[in-house]
């Protein structure tokens, strides 16, 4: 499985504290059967630089391999849909998509016409977890506009397992049997809340929406934004 939002990364953000914790949240991703994880550390005031995050990711990854983990950590970011610097420069991996999160409590005026704007500018917007937005999360289908200007969503693992509240899993799951979901993915934080575990949702997933479209949320369409990765870093390798 790949999942696709994470804060995996070291004394970043509010994810995993220090190194030990990183490679603590690794063992559970592997032994849960988490192949690739993107790394989406918060995008804030003190976090504006690609080159940082991609430099936490090397070390990272050097420490796995050291400690004979396999996992593959990837570049990425959550960016906040206030932000006002380029957005561009915090796409997942190296493809277009963008992971984008809204204000937790409402759904501003403006959304749709961002989104298009972003997509006019070449970049594919995932909603992070629009389930855990209030105003979503008692309206879920606010998000058809956002949709309509071409948005993708994922969900958040532990909102299908019901363990970030009933409204929240309620909407999960209504936004799963009407096939609006995209993709699956853990957010973790540490490996005591929010961890980095996606079996339990893909079942529960699984029972909405059958198991070959569970199972698509996790592999084949997260696959899809790696793929451009793959072949351009093996295209490199080969130059
Ligand atoms: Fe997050």
């Amino acid at each position: 499985m790949i999942d696709i939002h994470s804060h995996i990364l070291p004394g970043i953000d509010d994810g995993a504290a220090d190194l030990t914790e990183s490679l603590v949240m690794a063992l559970m991703a592997v032994q849960d059967g988490i192949k690739t994880i993107i790394a989406t550390p918060h995008i804030s005031g003190h976090l504006t630089h690609r080159a940082l995050i991609q430099a936490k990711v090397d070390e990272l990854q050097t420490s796995l391999k050291n400690a004979a983990i396999p996992l593959e950590i990837v570049v990425g970011a959550e960016v906040p849909f206030h932000f006002n610097g380029t957005f561009g420069d915090f796409t997942l991996g190296r493809s277009s998509f963008l992971l984008l999160e809204l204000p937790h409590t409402h759904v501003p005026a403006n959304a749709s016409q961002k989104i298009h704007e972003l997509h006019v500018l070449g970049l594919k917007v995932i909603i992070a977890h629009p389930e855990r937005n209030s105003e979503i999360s008692q309206h879920p289908d606010i998000l058809d506009e956002l949709l309509e200007c071409g948005a993708l969503v994922q969900l958040t693992a532990e909102s299908v397992t019901g363990d970030l509240g009933i409204q929240t899993q309620y909407c999960a799951h209504y936004l799963l049997r009407r096939k609006k979901v995209h993709f699956l993915a853990t957010d973790c934080h540490s490996s005591l809340q929010r961890k980095p575990l996606l079996q339990k949702a893909l079942k529960i997933a699984g029972k909405i929406i059958g198991k070959k479209q569970a199972s698509a949320l996790v592999e084949e369409n997260p696959r899809l934004i790696l793929e451009p990765y793959g072949r351009e870093a093996a295209e490199e390798g080969h130059s």
